[in-house]
């Protein structure tokens, strides 16, 4: 049987398909290594939200084509399908955002798949360990002008409540004891058979024996409503951060980004989350240099990250997607302007995020001790309900369990912990 090794790019949904591809593989008898020298079979599981994440998994298909048989999945394979076949005549096949969990058939088959395809859920093969993900729902019906997602992935569709219970309890029985509830926006999540919302999928979840926290991501402000608010401050299961993206904090530029909120609107729900949740995180997202951004709007977006005070944020150039409605409107922020904008706010954020994590030193937190940390095997790596990530010596720090610990340092974005008996 042929061994087959899956590179992922992309975001957590990413992760999430790959074990599914590894799953539907396995079952189907192939073998899946972490060892790339000895797979037969590479598949690359591709992003295609901006141009850099394209460009990188062209150089890897580039140099996994000259020895190993090569399958492209995911978003890229789904944006560009036959155009990568003939760039690349010696990749196997092709596989779009449908086609996960019937990856054995496409290995024995080859060609192009990118039309058609199911949404089966199979057997999802996770790697073992403490914290694990799942997608509750695939697909986006905001159509963001710049954003290429809803194209790649397709109409908005939720799994079923009852799937996604099921699918969680077998990860406690795994041994998880944290999942992070995966969506391009979560918010607009509802079930056709029950039509339970996003809050009453959490309150569900959290009934699930042996899972301990739960976190979810990605929240779309304009769908963000004070119910989940209400549940996230009132359950101790669910995990008080908010990955809610803002894009930009000028109004023009929400409005030509087609985001449906204002800049006010976004900070009345940031000051909703922070008033009803105690040392609650919020992490954004921000898109620079957005077509006819101008620096009155780049000074909106500065003082949104000065008055929100993020604990961290991702921050993105702008780059022109194929077929997005943004396509039409000029690219007409220079990329050197583009750069300093991004600079300026990195080193901004950098100190806000400092400030804000200093803070919590000399306080103690409830640390999931997670694993080994890869930089030092003296130390566990574990991460607070808020998410921040804390490095734990001693024998105590056992992987799966909780420990009550001080935080006594801050290293970069990261804290040094000890545990208090
Ligand atoms: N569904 C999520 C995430 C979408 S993709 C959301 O709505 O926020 C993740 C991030 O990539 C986006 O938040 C955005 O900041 C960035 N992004 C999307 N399209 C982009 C583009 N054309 N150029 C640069 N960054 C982009
Ligand atoms: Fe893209 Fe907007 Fe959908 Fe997010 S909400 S995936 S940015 S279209
Ligand atoms: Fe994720 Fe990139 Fe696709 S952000 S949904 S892998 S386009």
């Amino acid at each position: 049987m042929e061994r087959v090794f899956i590179k992922t790019f992309g975001c957590r949904m990413n992760d999430y398909d790959s074990q599914r591809m590894a799953g539907a593989l396995a079952e189907d008898g192939y073998i899946i290594t972490e060892k790339e020298e000895e797979a037969d079979v590479v598949i690359i599981n591709t992003c295609s939200v901006r141009g850099h994440a394209e460009d990188r998994a062209m150089s890897h298909i580039g140099r996994y084509v000259k020895g190993k048989k090569v399958v492209v999945a995911g978003c890229m394979a789904q944006n560009l399908g036959a155009v990568l076949k003939k760039q690349f005549p010696k990749i196997f096949a092709v596989a779009g955002t449908l086609y996960f969990s019937e990856m054995g058939r496409i290995l024995r088959e080859g060609g192009v798949f990118t039309s058609g395809g199911t949404e089966e859920y199979k057997t999802v093969l996770r790697k073992g360990g403490v914290s694990g993900l799942i997608t509750i729902m695939q697909g986006c019906d905001n159509y963001c002008s710049y954003c290429i997602v809803p194209y790649v992935r397709g109409r908005e569709r939720s799994r079923p409540v009852k799937a996604i219970i099921e699918e969680l309890k077998g990860m406690a029985g795994e041994g998880y004891k944290e999942a992070m509830f995966l969506g391009q926006n979560v918010n607009s999540y509802r079930d056709r058979e029950s039509g339970a919302d996003f809050t009453k999928l959490l309150l569900a979840a959290c009934e699930v024996n042996g899972i301990e926290r739960i976190r979810f991501m990605t929240s779309h402000p304009k769908d963000l409503n004070s119910r989940l608010i209400d549940a996230v401050a009132a359950e101790e299961k669910l995990c008080p951060h908010f990955h809610l993206p803002v894009q930009s904090g000028s109004d023009s530029v929400l409005k030509r980004m087609n985001r449906g909120y204002t800049a006010a609107e976004y900070l009345a729900k940031t000051s909703n989350i922070r008033e009803k949740i105690k040392d609650v995180s919020i992490t954004t997202d921000i898109l620079i240099g957005f077509s006819g951004e101008t620096e009155e709007d780049f000074l909106r977006t500065v003082e949104l990250v000065e008055e929100v005070r993020f604990d961290s944020a991702y921050m993105f150039r702008y780059s022109v997607r194929k077929g997005t409605d943004a396509e039409k409107f000029p690219d007409d922020v220079p990329e050197e302007e583009k750069l300093r904008r991004l600079n300026y706010l990195l080193d901004l954020q950098k100190k806000i995020g400092e400030d804000v994590n200093r803070a919590y030193v000399g306080r103690e937190f409830d640390v999931l001790v997670l694993g080994e940390s890869e930089k030092d095997r003296a130390f566990m790596k574990g991460t607070t309900a808020n998410n921040k990530r804390v490095y734990i010596g001693g024998v105590l720090a056992v992987p799966g369990v909780t420990v009550r610990a001080g935080l006594t340092e801050l290293r970069g974005e990261s804290f040094i912990g000890e545990i208090k008996k």
